[in-house]
């Protein structure tokens, strides 16, 4: 008898986990497992999210288009070359369905953002990973691992879980060195939190060229998760592709909403930017101080690397933050069963993290 299977590479899939938001048998948990915004979102936004209760007994405007033109006047974009997405996510796995299949391969960094796997494998694409140099991207190995069936190069810059990123010259030279015809996605999650100066989120990238795209997304500094929003600027060749893809109302009208709100709150972003400036230098620094591993890290969480010792290891120090209330992400999924990532939290949520792994130090 035939057998109902999926296509190739999808029973391949591990079901992405994400950070687990509570602790059984705890009422209350610090949860720091999923670089989520530490202020949460803008009181602006949260008054729009309110006020569009009313009306969501109408479909959303499929093409976003006010949402648009605030992400356009905000980041001074073309509104016409930004597609909305129901978060970055959404836009990952619309660019890969477009652009990549069975037989071909999708290209990443060893430590890079999980989801370029996972939604390469569901277009039944082969995923390859490129090794890293001390957990940053390395453009050489990157373009080492091209093949004639390379057709998407992601990168995640600044890189969850790692928090490093590369320099501009460095996104450029990778650029330099793809075909016209592989796409480069440039993952600019966590851009609003970057302080470096050679740091670009790569929109004279996508300017200059027709196979470049960069994703941005509302989940992080703009405190917005829950929401699903995200958005990519990319060529109009590209963007015709996506809005012929994506479903027809594929971002919610609160969603819409709160996101124009959240583009408008400057004070927010100002004081959300303002926080992580003050705590993630603090919190590497005082972890470092208890003698643990800190990566050095340009975004909202730190990767602390543990001893590969039992009563050290990062199995330990999960359980023991966990004793105190609070969820850290493990990292065995990224290939990093030594290290837990820790977003950065309120200040109050840094001190206990602190308190915690300072006696995790000292009784190991
Ligand atoms: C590098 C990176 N890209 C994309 C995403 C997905 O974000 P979104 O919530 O917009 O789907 C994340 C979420 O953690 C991320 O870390």
């Amino acid at each position: 008898m035939a057998t109902l299977r999926p296509r190739p590479g999808i029973l391949e899939i591990e079901p992405y986990v994400g950070g687990r938001s509570a602790i059984e048998g705890a009422a209350r948990a610090i949860k720091l497992s999923a670089n989520e915004s530490a202020l949460g979102p803008s009181p602006q936004a949260v008054a729009a999210l309110q006020a569009a209760a009313a009306t969501c007994h109408r479909y959303p405007d499929g093409g976003a288009e006010d949402l648009r033109a605030a992400i356009g006047a905000r980041f001074r974009l073309d509104p016409a070359r930004i597609v909305c997405g129901a978060g970055s996510d959404e836009l990952i796995q619309l660019l890969m369905r477009a652009y990549a299949g069975p037989g071909e391969e999708v290209l990443y960094s060893a430590h890079g953002f999980l989801m370029y796997k996972l939604s390469a494998l569901g277009v039944g694409a082969l995923p390859v990973a490129a090794p890293e140099r001390e957990l940053r991207a390395d453009v050489d190995a990157l373009l080492g691992r091209l093949s004639s069936r390379t057709r998407m190069v992601f990168i995640a810059n600044p890189n969850n879980p790692t928090g490093s990123y590369l320099a501009a010259d460095e996104l450029a030279r990778l650029h330099r060195g793809l075909p016209e015809d592989v796409l480069l996605v440039i993952d600019a999650a966590y851009a609003e939190y970057v302080r470096a100066n050679d740091y670009s989120a790569g929109i004279e990238l996508v300017d200059g060229a027709d196979n470049v795209v960069m994703t941005r997304t509302f989940s992080k500094l703009f405190g917005l998760a829950a929401l699903r929003l995200g958005w990519l600027y990319g060529p109009p060749a590209v963007v015709d592709v996506l809005h012929r893809l994506r479903g027809p109302f594929n971002v919610a009208t609160p969603a819409q909403v709160a996101g124009i709100a959240a583009l408008e709150d400057l004070d927010h972003q100002e004081r959300s930017r303002a926080h992580n400036d003050r705590w993630l230098p603090w919190l590497a620094g005082e972890l470092s101080r208890l003698g643990h591993t800190v990566h050095p890290s340009i975004a909202n969480f730190v990767l602390i690397e543990f001893d590969h010792e039992c009563m050290r290891s990062a199995a330990a120090a999960s359980a023991w933050l966990e004793r105190d209330g609070i969820i850290a992400r493990p990292m065995a999924a990224y290939g990093l069963p030594h290290c837990l990532r820790l977003s950065i939290g309120l200040e109050a949520e840094n001190h206990a993290v602190v308190r915690s792994l300072g006696a995790f130090a000292r009784q190991a």
